[in-house]
């Protein structure tokens, strides 16, 4: 395929993607090569939290590369121990492990609580994980997902992730045995299509492994550094896990992602983790500036107003076309169509300007920059509108 010049037959090829070529971004806008201008309502799935080329993100990262871009891991650096200090300090975990994606952020508790289970619980190595749920492309991350379409891939899968169901505490208790070691799952299913947990299951779960001395991970790669108007979303349940994956939001659009854990938890040995670019100053300082604003109280009320602002208008417009129901917490919302109608929204959408996400054929997921403005929620809307009243020209 040609794009305004450019070849992408060089890429290889792993998923569908219009011909679109991007060629810059600020806030809540993207140009394409062509000079066409889209609203973006997906923001890298998540990922740019403060919006595209925030400028407080483009100035740490020119000038930590002007200073230091990495000296290797076997050697500390000021900005990776700054930000795990603020990560420490916003957290009930004492200690963190940088990574580069969020798989791998999952990867680590995956071997964290496995190392866990051989040292205090006879060898334990299960991790219940829940039918619906995703964490990543790694092995060990497609084989703790529970997303169907990775069942007969890459066989054999890694063992040891007998699946429950989302907000069934019984489901969970049936599997708990003499291997359990812990329980690991999204606080919000966000490539399912956005299925909560709600608060009361996450405090039964909370309870539940604790009873059972298991581990409770959350992977808040989507869910974390804000999205639900809290800087992690277990702090909506009022609970305390014992590990925590983040990834996505916390490099607001680098590669930077992180494991938490307590204290007693963090029992890795020497040589059992690490990675070359693993907690290297560059991304680090992306991170610096992004806790910088995203952990102020004032930001995070903001996002839960906007949330409340997206919620009325999303509300509105189900009613008007007669769609379903809303679902998610903060900026990460779905909306039911009630009919498998989203890929030719998308698409639409895209035609008109707007990028818009559909995780699922019968539901649209709005994942925007946390500081979006409320004109831009409204001219986003208008454009759904529009797309939604020529739909019997689709
Ligand atoms: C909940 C969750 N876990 C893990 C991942 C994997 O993160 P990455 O794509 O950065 O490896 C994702 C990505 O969408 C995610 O949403």
């Amino acid at each position: 395929m040609q794009t305004s010049m450019l070849n992408t037959t060089a890429l290889m090829e792993i998923t569908a993607r219009p011909p679109v070529v991007f060629a810059r971004g600020d806030g809540s806008y993207l140009w394409d090569s062509n000079g066409k201008r889209y609203l973006d309502f997906v923001q890298g799935w998540a990922v740019n939290c403060l919006g595209h080329a925030p400028p407080a993100i483009a100035a740490a990262l020119a000038e930590q590369a002007a200073t230091l871009i990495t000296p290797s891991p076997a050697y500390f650096n000021a900005p990776s121990l700054k930000l795990a200090d603020a990560l420490v300090s916003h957290t009930c975990f004492d200690r963190v492990f940088f990574t580069n994606t969020g798989a791998e952020a999952v990867e680590g508790p995956i071997k964290l609580a496995r190392r866990f289970g051989e040292f205090h619980k006879d060898g334990a190595f299960e991790i219940i994980t829940f039918d619906g749920g995703f964490h990543g492309r790694t092995l060990a991350t497609m084989s703790a997902s529970g997303k169907a379409a990775f069942e007969p891939l890459f066989e054999p899968k890694v063992p040891g992730f007998p699946k429950a169901q989302l907000n069934d505490i019984s489901s969970v208790e049936r599997l708990i045995g003499p291997k359990t070691i812990a329980v690991m799952l999204e606080p919000i299913q966000g490539e399912a299509g956005v299925y909560p947990a709600t608060l009361a299951f996450l405090k039964e779960l909370r309870a539940l492994t604790s009873s059972h001395s298991l581990l409770l991970i959350v992977d808040e790669i989507q869910t974390g550094i804000g999205r639900t108007g809290k800087l992690f979303d277990y702090e909506n349940a009022a609970i305390e896990p014992d590990i925590m994956a983040i990834g996505k939001g916390i490099g607001g659009g680098v590669p930077l992602g992180a494991l938490l854990a307590t204290e007693v938890v963090s029992c890795f040995r020497h040589g059992d983790q690490g990675g070359t670019y693993n907690g290297n100053p560059l991304m680090c300082a992306a991170g610096n500036a992004v806790i910088d604003a995203v952990a102020n109280p004032a930001f995070l009320a903001n996002v839960m107003a906007l949330s409340q602002f997206l919620t009325v208008q999303l509300s509105k417009l189900a009613v008007k076309h007669g769609l379903g129901a809303l679902r998610g917490r903060g900026l990460l919302l779905a909306l039911d169509l009630g009919q498998d109608i989203a890929p030719q929204i998308v698409e639409a959408a895209l035609q008109k300007g707007l990028l818009i996400n559909a995780p699922r054929t019968d539901s649209l997921r709005f994942m925007p920059a946390l500081n979006i403005t409320e004109q831009e929620i409204i001219e986003g809307i208008q454009i759904l509108d529009d797309v939604l009243a020529g739909l019997s020209d689709l």
